[in-house]
């Protein structure tokens, strides 16, 4: 005899724009095959939109509501892709009150409140699942609290913003200025109307945050996060790190050393032959460095309507087939409490690039003034034009603070006419 049909899981969509239009459109595409996966079919059993008298494309107009509380109180799994803080978070811990399972893309919402919404997830007893809240469509999220859940993570160096990998790749490739290559990127949809969100570092340090919190089994804030955009890179920068035999690229870090971690987002120059390097255009890519798996490379579409669901339906099979089974996942993991340092703790190597006069006896007022501040000298590279010299200095790792003053006492020293860019070094 036949097992009798399971109930089906009554799924809830918030936001079907730009990546909930896609889920949408996969759940009934690939029904039979998700339902054979999970072990019982996911209904939808409602959209939630602003104004349900508006028709949107592939969606039942039956299914859309404009009453998020009673859609999320009818549904075992709530996919939230709105984006922002409200009516997000007040939807989700309702969801979560009521007994449903959440998967959701939201970045923002969970670098700012993810400890309220994890510990209403535990109170509950059921899953919050974002695997799509970092890099898209590339598994990161599950690798680094599952996969890698026995071993150490060291070091996360992560490309987690296409918009700005793209800019500076346009920069890097073609040679465009900072402003042109925006402008290009908001023309071809990688960047929005108001970029700042992406080329300020914002959306990085969010991810930054969830990725280090995840990574080193602690919670670590938004404010936690140092960060610094990509606005002031010029092409000039990107020529002096080609001569160097090195690419400027956005990353997001996370690390772990001596009992205490620290994470930061900024512009950084990368050898020229490092992984991360050869990562082009919108793609992001995360390279992790954990104890006894040694190093990793995860590579993908970082955004995109498409690829992102990829990510949101994968969450989605995962907590419906827990449903199914009557478990649930992993909950947030937040036993260590290590030092979070502030970045004049953090240690790295710069490249400081400064015009000098070009006379006799420059380069070594200049080593002095490293030396006074015991930050020590790698190496020097110097071009000359038409009476001032161009001279980018690369230091050994020394403390972000000692370098600061380096550079201030710098400024001062009629030895130096101007200092034009301080760049991190990483990834050597
Ligand atoms: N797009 C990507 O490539 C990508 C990648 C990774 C993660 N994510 C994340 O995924 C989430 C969704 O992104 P998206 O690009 O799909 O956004 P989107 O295209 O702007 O879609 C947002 C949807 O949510 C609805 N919505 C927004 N505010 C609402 C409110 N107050 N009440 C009811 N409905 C509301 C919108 O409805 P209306 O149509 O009525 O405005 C729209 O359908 C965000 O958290 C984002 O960070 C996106």
């Amino acid at each position: 005899m036949s097992e009798p049909a399971k109930r089906p899981i009554a799924v809830a969509i918030l936001g079907p724009g730009t990546v909930g239009s896609q889920v949408v459109r996969l759940l009934a595409e690939h029904a039979d095959d998700l339902a054979a996966r999970v072990g019982t079919r996911l209904e939808i059993v409602g959209v939630y939109v602003r104004d349900a008298l508006v028709a949107r494309e592939g969606i039942n107009p039956a299914l859309l509501t404009d009453d998020g509380p009673e859609l999320v109180a009818r549904a075992d799994v709530v996919i939230e892709l709105m984006g922002g803080i409200e009516p997000a978070k007040t939807l989700i811990l309702a969801a979560l009150a009521g007994g449903a399972s959440v998967v959701t893309a939201n970045k923002a919402l969970l670098a700012a409140h993810g400890p309220e919404l994890f510990e209403a997830a535990d109170a509950a007893g059921t899953d919050l699942y974002f695997e799509a809240a970092v890099a898209g469509a590339i598994p990161i999220v599950r690798p680094v609290r599952e996969s890698l859940a026995g071993d150490q993570v060291q070091r996360i160096l992560g490309i987690v913003n296409g918009t700005t990998n793209y800019v500076l790749d346009e920069m890097t490739q073609r040679g465009l200025d900072y402003e042109v290559a925006v402008k290009q990127a908001q023309e071809l949809g990688y960047a929005e109307a108001d970029p700042t969100a992406d080329v300020e570092g914002f959306d990085a340090a969010a991810k930054a945050a969830i990725l280090a919190s995840l990574a080193f089994h602690q919670r670590v804030a938004l404010d936690d996060v140092y960060r610094e955009g990509i606005g002031a890179i010029t092409a000039a920068d990107v020529i002096a790190a080609r001569e160097s035999g090195q690419v400027i690229k956005l990353l997001a870090i996370a690390e772990k050393a001596d009992g205490a971690v620290a994470v930061r987002v900024h512009p950084a120059l990368v050898p020229a032959t490092h992984p991360l390097a050869g990562v082009h255009g919108a793609f992001n890519a995360i390279f992790v460095e954990a104890a006894a798996a040694g190093q990793l490379m995860f590579y993908g579409a970082g955004a995109g309507g498409l690829p992102t669901a990829s990510a949101v339906l994968g969450d989605v099979v995962s907590v419906a087939r827990h449903r199914a089974s009557g478990g649930r996942g992993p909950r947030e993991s937040n036993y260590a409490d290590n030092a979070v340092l502030p970045i004049d703790d953090v240690f790295t190597r710069y490249a400081v690039r400064m015009s000098v006069p070009d006379r006799p006896g420059v380069l070594s007022r200049v080593a002095e003034v490293f030396a006074a501040h015991k930050v020590s000298i790698e190496t020097v590279r110097q071009t000359a034009d038409r009476g001032t010299a161009g001279l980018v200095i690369s230091t050994h790792r020394a403390p972000e603070r000692d370098l600061a003053a380096t550079v201030e006492d710098l400024r001062h020293v009629d030895a130096v006419v101007d200092v034009i860019s301080v760049i991190r070094i990483e990834g050597e």
